[in-house]
């Protein structure tokens, strides 16, 4: 009896197994039948690559919606992908980490370290989300005020009746406020070493992955070694002297993160790179946009001098940045116009069906945030800098600067601070004006002001 039990159960299982791989099968093979959303591919692995990259991508994309509507296919960099500007279809595919991964060249992940937090998924990841999020949520940050405001002064004290490249001395400030937040008060004692090998890195960055002595990846991938072992040292000292620290480095070697020292490095290099030429290119374009619109200037600069006048004591505390409302929406509009991350990828695990249309497996698919941005439908007269516009809060979804979903932006916080202290004594204390060409963007990768926007700065008086 008990053998025609056992037999009966295996036969059920069996039947039900057959039942559902043919319903997967069904359900696949009608996704199979449904069109791939409208669009060109281009020549034949070239693809749209030339197009994309000898013109203005913006150019590019918004020729594409007009043609195709919010949901086309293409073909760049040897891969077949979807784009989507639509703020719903954006916030699907963002959310959707089950059928969506990141996906990043090789080369990109080689370089800075496989185990960072971009390129996972699943409880890795969230295991290092937790910890990032810990540190620079704001209850956490709030104490960097005084420090960060420290650098900031010796930045602009460093920049006063000089001609600078207002990118590249934004890169400094925001490098500085990173190992700030990952090093703590120690980090002055690396700064110059992890400096150096940063800035050999991120010259290799960019450059053709070729990994032969004398090439620019050569010397990256010799640099990203020597980073691993500056912060192997870092580490070996902390563990010696057995004190607590309260900032990112601190929480990556709690003894709850369970993290190896491989993990811990990567991840590490992996927040400067998230945080430096983000924060410098918007810090950028703010001076831009306050120097072509001399009334948001002056209403930034009231502001601030209203803060330091309301102040018995010198330096800024915590309280002061929730004393900005102008300042914030200059911040905001900022980010929207310029949309320095005009889009991000990732790609299909599965066949996906969104909206009637196929996105195959193994395509990429990207968000278009500058597109959804710069749209008249989410918001009006999209081209002008008018930071009156956030009084109001945006549509759903319409406003995704720094991402949306599981990898959306942990450092937003922190970011938004950091420019709010630097913008705080720039606008009090000095005036600046732009020398060169003054209208262009170059893109490196994100968009930028042509050649950095030089500016000579004054102190004010
Ligand atoms: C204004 C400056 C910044 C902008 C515009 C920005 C934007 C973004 C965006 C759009 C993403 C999501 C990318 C995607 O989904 O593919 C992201 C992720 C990330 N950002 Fe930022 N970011 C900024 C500053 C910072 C700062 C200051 C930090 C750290 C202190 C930081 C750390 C990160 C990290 C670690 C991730 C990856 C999160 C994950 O994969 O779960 N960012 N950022």
């Amino acid at each position: 009896m008990e053998f025609f039990t056992t037999m009966l159960c295996l036969f059920a299982s069996l039947l039900s197994i057959l039942v559902l791989n043919s319903l997967i099968k069904i359900f696949s093979s009608k996704r199979r039948d449904l069109p791939l959303p409208p669009g060109t591919m281009g020549w034949p692995y070239i693809g749209e690559t030339f197009q994309l990259y000898s013109q203005d991508p913006n150019v590019f994309f918004a020729s594409k919606i007009k043609r195709f509507g919010s949901i086309f296919k293409s073909h760049i960099l040897g891969c077949p992908c979807v784009m989507i500007s639509s703020p719903e279809a954006a916030k699907f595919v963002l959310n959707k980490a089950q059928l969506f991964k990141p996906t990043f060249p090789a080369s990109k992940e080689r370089m800075l370290g496989k185990q960072a937090i971009f390129f996972h998924q699943g409880e890795y990841h969230a295991n290092l989300r937790r910890l990032v999020l810990r540190t620079f949520m704001p209850e956490a940050i709030r104490s960097f005020v005084p420090a960060i405001e420290s650098i900031a002064l010796d930045c602009l004290n460093s920049w006063e009746g000089q001609s600078i490249t207002t990118f590249l001395e934004m890169k400094n400030f925001t490098f500085n406020v990173a190992l700030l937040s990952i090093f703590g008060k120690d980090e002055i004692l690396y700064r110059e070493d992890l400096k150096r090998c940063y800035y050999i890195l991120e010259r290799g960055y960019n450059s053709m992955p070729i990994n032969l002595p004398g090439t620019l990846f050569h010397k990256a991938m010799k640099a990203r070694k020597e980073l691993s072992q500056i912060l192997a040292q870092i580490m070996s000292t902390r563990r010696q002297m057995k004190q607590d620290h309260n900032d990112l480095l601190g929480s990556f070697m709690s003894e709850k993160a369970g993290l190896t020292d491989e993990q811990i490095a990567d991840n590490v290099i992996g927040v400067i790179f998230a945080a430096r030429d983000t924060t410098a290119s918007v810090l950028t374009w703010i001076v831009k946009y306050l120097g072509e619109n001399p009334s948001v200037l002056q209403a930034v600069t009231e502001e601030q001098e209203s803060i330091l006048k309301s102040k018995a004591e010198e330096g800024l505390i915590w309280e002061d940045t929730k004393k900005m409302p102008l300042t914030s929406r200059v911040i905001q509009e900022t980010l929207r116009v310029a949309s320095i991350l005009s889009f991000t990828f990732r790609e299909a695990v599965q066949d996906v069906e969104y909206e009637g249309y196929l996105i195959p497996k193994g395509w990429k698919v990207l968000p278009l945030f500058r597109n959804i941005h710069h749209s008249p439908d989410n918001f009006k007269e999209p081209e002008k800098f008018d930071p009156s516009r956030f009084e109001v809060a945006p549509k759903p979804n319409t406003f995704m600067p720094f991402g949306n979903g599981t990898h959306a932006c942990p450092g937003n916080e922190l970011a938004k601070l950091e420019i709010l202290v630097l913008l705080h004594h720039l606008t009090t204390k000095y005036r600046w004006c732009m020398e060169g060409a003054q209208n262009g963007i170059q893109y490196g990768p994100f968009a930028l002001p042509l050649n950095g926007l030089p500016i000579r700065l004054y102190p004010k008086k």
